[in-house]
């Protein structure tokens, strides 16, 4: 468990990686007293701490429900979530128990992070570092979104998503994108018109 200086430390970067994403936020001040996604990410931070004593877990899930009556989010305090997280608009995001979030993820309010199965054991997603989930997709299953992917608004993935990928529709597919300019020679060589 992490120290209760560094603890709080989390805390305020939570509210600096809203105000960085959001150009909305004009203030520290603001952001604390009026995203209520930075609200649900404190209450977490909070309820998973109580979550690694046993006997503090139905207290735990009490606050953490009573976290999403205020924000209508919902992050059950057993999910792992990496630093810097910032959950834009909010409502209506779920991020299961066996979930686990990196670092300096973007969830759009209406995502979901759940299970497929009703099984026990690892159900949730895992999504790596710079991850951004768009307004309303799903992530459903113990698939695995790489580092920098982007997840498109209302997509459904049911399968894993490459580091650096896109992936947008309904079951979500990969759209390549370019990784490198193409080559000076090829934009410049009147021959590939020919
Ligand atoms: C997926 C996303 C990140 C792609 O952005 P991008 O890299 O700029 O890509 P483009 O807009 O050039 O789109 C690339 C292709 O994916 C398609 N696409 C983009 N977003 C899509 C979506 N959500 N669902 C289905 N297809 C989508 C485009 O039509 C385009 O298709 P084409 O190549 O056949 O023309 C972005 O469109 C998105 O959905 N972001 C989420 C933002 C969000 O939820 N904002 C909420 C703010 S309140």
């Amino acid at each position: 468990m992490r120290p209760v200086w560094l603890f709080l430390q989390d805390l305020v970067e939570d509210l600096d990686a809203a105000r960085h994403r959001d150009p909305a936020a004009r203030s520290r001040l603001e952001v604390a007293l009026g995203y209520p996604g930075v609200h649900a990410v404190w209450v977490y931070r909070l309820t998973h701490r109580m979550w690694q004593r046993p006997g503090l877990r139905l207290a735990a899930r009490l606050l953490s429900q009573a976290a999403r009556a205020a924000t209508g989010i919902e992050i059950h305090p057993g999910a792992h979530l990496g630093r810097r997280l910032f959950i834009d608009h909010g409502m209506g995001v779920v991020i299961g128990e066996t979930a686990v979030v990196g670092d300096d993820v973007v969830l759009f309010h209406g995502s979901t992070l759940g299970g497929k199965s009703m099984r026990r054991g690892k159900r949730h997603p895992t999504l790596g570092d710079r991850v951004v989930v768009g307004a309303g997709a799903k992530i459903l299953g113990p698939v695995w979104v790489g580092d920098g992917a982007q997840i498109g608004a209302n997509a459904v993935v049911i399968r894993d998503v490459p580091a650096e990928a896109t992936a947008v529709g309904v079951p979500a597919v990969v759209r390549t994108r370019p990784t490198t300019a193409p080559a000076a020679e090829m934009v410049d060589d009147p021959a590939i018109y020919i």
